[in-house]
């Protein structure tokens, strides 16, 4: 028997929203054992766990979703009664260079993860619990008016979502075939630290700081609806605790920006940050081609999430993205840990034809 009340696996915990996730729980419920079980992928990485590391009630378990011996050990050793999936590969211009990628991870490993639950809990699911992370981009893409509802139909449109998608039909087809009981999240667009700078926000105030070029994709017009990642990470527990086993839940911020107004907005903030003189920073802005399929605007209707069960977004946008300059500046070790070696073959293949 566990000392423990629970014991949780939280899949993808040293990636970005994970580690806020598995912070949050490693904190808030010393009463629960947390496994954080990672493969350590590019996006993967234990500097953003240093805090709760030695911990009583975590640990790190190196492993990968798509090995179903790897996790049959992992349920042996722990059986653990509850599991938060957040693993992937979450990057939509990586899922347009190598599609299959995705696949192995977020259709097959989600798979493997699904069964390891079936086989190992064995029909016997009181008190069970797979909850998955998912994205509002399986709902394809916005024109000018409209939000993201719980009924609106699948229409994903990049390599990236549609495996997203192919995921989350998994889990609600094991609900419905087999009994297991899942609940599921659909968040928007997250920001805030320890974010891998392959994506918007962290790309720009890194490029902003290193007087780089600022590329934005087309005419810098989509629209994203940004979220306070530790706001996500609270939704996380509030519906895997008193979420309904069987629905799903749309995260969002009810915050939406134009890409083009956001990088503005950013330089801004770094030319006060940087002491330079206003307007420096957005000379740096460039147009380039743009993504193929670009999905124009997201936007979440968070109404069910907020009704039932009472989540909000805590932090204003400003401030939010103020508080993430404040922490790429201050740390400038991890930016340069995870912008070496592979980072910049990357780069270079994804911006330097462009
Ligand atoms: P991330 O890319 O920062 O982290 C992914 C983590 O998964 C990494 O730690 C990586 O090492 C691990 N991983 C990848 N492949 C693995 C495998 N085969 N086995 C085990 N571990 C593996 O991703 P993120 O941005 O933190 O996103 C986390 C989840 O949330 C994803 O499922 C993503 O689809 C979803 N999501 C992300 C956002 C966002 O804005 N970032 C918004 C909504 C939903
Ligand atoms: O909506 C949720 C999704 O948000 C998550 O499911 C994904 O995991 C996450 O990566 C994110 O996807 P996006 O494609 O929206 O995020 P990204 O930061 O890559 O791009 C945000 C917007 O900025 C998008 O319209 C493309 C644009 N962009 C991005 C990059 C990296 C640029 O204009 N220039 C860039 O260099």
């Amino acid at each position: 028997m566990s000392e423990y009340k629970r014991n949780i696996v939280i899949t993808g915990g040293a990636g970005f929203i994970g580690s806020h996730v598995v912070r949050l729980f490693v904190k808030k419920y010393p009463q629960y054992l947390i496994i954080n079980l990672d493969a350590l992928t590019y996006a993967g990485n234990l500097e953003n766990l240093k805090d709760v590391e030695s911990a009583p009630n975590y640990r790190f378990e190196k492993g990968d979703i798509t090995d179903p011996k790897r996790l049959d050990e992992l349920f042996s050793k722990y059986s653990p009664d509850a599991v938060i999936h957040l693993a992937a590969e979450s990057h939509v211009d990586r899922s347009i260079l190598d599609p299959l990628a995705f696949v192995k991870t977020n259709v097959l490993g989600t798979v493997c993860l699904l069964n390891v639950c079936k086989t190992r809990w064995k029909d016997k699911y009181d008190g069970k619990l797979f909850y998955h992370v998912s994205t509002d981009e399986v709902y394809g893409s916005l024109g000018k008016q409209g939000f993201f509802t719980e009924e609106t139909a699948y229409d994903p449109r990049s390599p990236y979502s549609a495996s997203k998608a192919s995921s989350d039909h998994f889990v609600m087809a094991y609900h419905h075939t087999y009994g297991l009981p899942v609940v599921m999240s659909n968040c928007s667009n997250n920001y805030g630290s320890n974010h891998f700078p392959e994506k918007l926000i962290p790309l720009m105030i890194n490029n902003i700081k290193n007087n780089q070029p600022l590329p934005v994709y087309g005419k810098g017009e989509n629209v994203r609806d940004w979220l306070w990642v530790d706001d996500h990470a609270l939704a996380i527990d509030r519906i895997f605790h008193m979420g309904r086993v069987g629905e799903k839940y749309n995260v969002g911020g009810f915050n939406e920006w134009k890409n083009i107004d956001l990088v503005n907005l950013l330089c801004k903030i770094m030319d006060k940050k940087l002491g330079r003189e206003p307007g420096e920073s957005a000379k740096l802005i460039t147009y380039v081609k743009d993504r193929p399929g670009h999905d124009m605007r997201y936007a979440i209707d968070a109404t069910k999430l907020k009704k039932e069960l009472g989540w909000e977004p805590s932090l204003q946008f400003e401030e939010g993205l103020e508080k993430t300059v404040d922490w790429y500046l201050a740390n400038e070790n991890w930016v340069r840990h995870v912008t070496s070696g592979d980072y910049q073959l990357y780069y270079n293949e994804q911006y330097g034809k462009r």
